[in-house]
């Protein structure tokens, strides 16, 4: 067991280079199943969730070599349609893996996945779409198992726009017989990447970053070797750009995607943090003490993302002034308030929202991380807090970050990693 020891009170500085999406390398690699032939994907960041995923593809039967950020696949030799259970328990992205099997095998088989512990996070939507798409849905045992005799195109309206549901439905319909609408889809730049990536492998995929996509199907294998780069981590970040603008600091990201980050970025300028953009460089310059904002209020892209919300509520804890914080993605996702009160944060709250009443310092404490995002919060807590904050649980944070410490640390702050 590891945990995190933070010194605080020293403003970050400096320059530092974004890793790619989490978020968007997770269904990219499940794509990749798709691909009966070789496929090399880069931009690909070290985390716990990327090993396990890669490691799920091997016991399907794919080969694979890491070569620095570059990742290569061959899925020619895939035979079984069957995920293992402890791999998949671990995560819930194992759920992408239903899309391209069903669309490869027309069958899975999937015990429910496991992963953060932030709210209801059903899979009903996924099973809707891939109904639609012809298959036959049968769960029992804590299993869920899909099969089809054939997939047929078809127009699919999602109640709420899931991130994860879109990819699914996108991942299998690339192999339906005609064309699938998903109207209402998530339009999140990872729906992008994912389109591009599929596209690239060549299927035919239209619409991804609108409300209405189109797919294609086509029933020829894909056998095209394709290359593809994974999209910066709008999230990691988010993360920096909050730590940069709450320790009252100054530090320059590279490689990223500005527009991803326009709402975060208009939060942060709102709590008096400088601004200044670039095609793939964002500086952000902290002016303490920070202002209250009226509303938080997180929604699908390209609304306020609630992977930030943790982040922006910690920053608020400090700020002159009232703010509300409203969390309308996930039922669950107030459970790092207690840690950031452990640390003398001022926050109440009602079902899905919180009021955070700033405090002139936030003050170290032994503090547990709950979740990913809420673990990369309480590091921001440290980083701006008096004296010693130790994190534990930090198994969480790793499945997100890669080496957060060493992120930090070369921004200036002072955090260690050590055995508990
Ligand atoms: C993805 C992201 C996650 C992010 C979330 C929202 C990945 C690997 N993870 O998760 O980091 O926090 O988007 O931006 O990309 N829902 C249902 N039924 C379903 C599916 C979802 O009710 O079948 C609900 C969920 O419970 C949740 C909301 O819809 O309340 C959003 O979930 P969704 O967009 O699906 O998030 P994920 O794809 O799980």
């Amino acid at each position: 067991m590891e945990k995190l020891v933070i010194r605080g009170k020293k403003p970050l500085k400096g320059e530092v280079s974004i890793p790619g999406a989490k978020n968007s390398a997770l269904p990219i690699l499940a794509a990749s199943l798709l691909v009966e032939g070789k496929c090399t994907i880069s931009n690909v960041p070290y985390l716990k969730d990327v090993s396990m995923m890669i490691k799920i593809l091997e016991s399907l039967g794919a080969n694979f070599k890491r070569e620095a950020d570059n990742v290569h696949l061959d899925c020619s030799d895939i035979n079984s349609w069957n995920v293992p259970d402890d791999l998949v328990r671990t995560m819930r992205s194992s759920i992408f893996l239903m899309g391209p099997l069903l669309a490869r095998f027309k069958k899975v088989k999937i015990v429910y996945p496991g992963g953060c512990a932030i709210g209801t996070r059903a899979i009903d939507l996924h099973i809707k779409g891939l109904a639609s798409l012809g298959a036959k849905i049968d769960e029992k045992f804590g299993y869920i198992e899909v099969s089809a005799d054939k997939l047929k195109g078809s127009e699919i309206y999602l109640d709420y726009p899931s991130v994860g549901a879109t990819e699914n439905v996108m991942l299998a319909a690339v192999k339906a017989e005609g064309t699938t609408i998903i109207k209402n889809a998530a339009r999140e730049p990872e729906i992008i990447d994912l389109a591009n990536f599929l596209n690239n492998i060549g299927a035919k995929v239209k619409g991804a970053g609108t409300a209405e996509i189109k797919i294609y199907g086509t029933q020829k294998a894909f056998t095209k070797h394709c290359q593809h780069d994974i999209i910066p981590d709008r999230i990691v970040a988010g993360t920096v750009m909050v730590g940069a603008a709450m320790t009252g600091g100054d530090v320059k990201l590279n490689d990223v995607i500005p527009p991803h980050l326009e709402s975060v970025m208009i939060k942060l300028k709102e709590m008096g943090a400088t601004i200044s953009k670039d095609v793939n460089s964002i500086r952000v310059k902290g002016n303490l003490p920070l202002k209250a904002v009226d509303l938080i209020r997180t929604a699908p892209y390209p609304g306020f993302p609630t992977d930030m919300q943790p982040q922006m509520m910690i920053a608020l804890t400090m700020a002159k002034g009232s703010s509300l914080v409203s969390e309308n993605v996930f039922d669950g996702r107030f459970k790092h308030v207690g840690e950031f009160r452990r640390m003398g944060a001022q926050i109440s709250t009602d079902n899905r929202t919180a009021v955070v009443r700033g405090v002139d310092t936030l003050r170290g404490a032994l503090v547990e991380s709950s979740d990913l995002r809420a673990g990369a919060a309480l590091v921001l807590a440290g980083l701006a807090a008096e004296n010693i904050t130790i994190i534990t649980n930090i198994h969480h944070i790793d499945r997100g970050y890669e080496q957060i410490e060493a992120l930090f640390t070369s921004l200036g702050g002072d955090i260690k990693r050590v055995l508990c």
